[in-house]
């Protein structure tokens, strides 16, 4: 198994004596092909992580490179393969699905040849053919948020960020983009990272797992090895002991305490 991306140390800290520790000495490998998830609560590092990757932000330490990119050096290589679906992304209401895929193609120089064919490829991979000319503003979430993934795959990049995929979605659409990840992963041959705070879809997606907390990463494996760490029964329960064991068991003291002086 080759790693793909790998960081060293990577941190990113915040505030004026850097007390906020969004990523802090992120140690992690992931291998080509595989689909990689990235778990953890609100506020745990998944989106600042995925953002040091894709180079939108700089880290304050540690190193990473993607791709055989340094990600302090080599930028515009690191976003030549790499696609990202942004947590919170913009998308031009005023255009049809087709005139936008169209502008990102630009926006990363597909060269027009390569472009039109791509994008019939995309629009026809994701259910959104038929709708092709209609305006974006008219698209359900479900249906923005495949035309998104399908922006982000307008490079073929060899590796796809998806920052909570199906976190907005009803069930439903959560289902249809989950499949679709499952058939990219499957057949297209693409590294996968995965960032998500729903367990089921990393269940059922991700080869394997890293669990974040706080900005450190406090587990790796698969689901059968992080279960297996944490003796527990299910990929829920050792989430929940990694995670929030502590303030569990701070509870279960205070809890002895009232018993023992009542
Ligand atoms: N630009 C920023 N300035 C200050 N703090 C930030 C900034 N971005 C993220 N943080 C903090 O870093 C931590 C991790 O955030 P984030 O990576 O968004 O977590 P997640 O995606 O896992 O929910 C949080 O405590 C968040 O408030
Ligand atoms: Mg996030």
């Amino acid at each position: 198994m080759k790693p793909i991306i790998r960081t060293a140390k990577l941190s990113k800290h915040y505030g004026k004596g850097g007390e906020i520790k969004a990523v802090d000495e992120l140690d992690l490998e992931v291998n080509e092909g595989e689909t990689f998830g990235l778990l953890g609560p609100n506020g745990a590092g998944k989106t600042t992580t995925v953002r040091l990757l894709n180079c939108i932000i700089k880290p304050t330490g540690g190193s990473a490179d993607v791709y055989g990119y340094d990600i302090f050096k080599n930028e515009t290589d690191v976003k030549r393969v790499t696609g990202l679906l942004a947590e919170s992304p913009g998308l031009y209401e005023k255009l049809s699905a087709y005139e936008f895929l169209e502008f990102m193609g630009a926006l990363y120089d597909v060269p027009k040849t390569i472009l039109t064919e791509r994008i019939e490829d995309l629009l026809k991979l994701f259910g959104l053919h038929q709708r092709r000319d209609h305006l974006l503003e008219g698209y359900s979430r479900g249906m923005k948020q495949r035309i998104l993934i399908a922006s982000a795959l307008i490079h073929d990049p060899p590796i796809l960020f998806l920052d909570e995929p199906t976190s907005m979605l009803d069930p439903r659409a959560a289902h249809m983009v989950k499949d679709l990840i499952k058939s990219l992963s499957d057949t297209a041959g693409k590294t996968i990272f995965i960032c998500s705070h729903i367990l089921p879809i990393v269940e059922e997606l991700c080869d394997r797992i890293g669990i974040i907390n706080q900005g450190r990463l406090i587990a790796l494996g698969t689901i059968d090895e992080i279960i297996a760490q944490t003796q527990s029964k299910t990929l829920e329960d050792a989430f929940i002991a990694l995670t929030g064991g502590v303030e569990e068991k701070e509870l279960l003291a205070w809890r002895e305490q009232r018993g023992a002086s009542t």
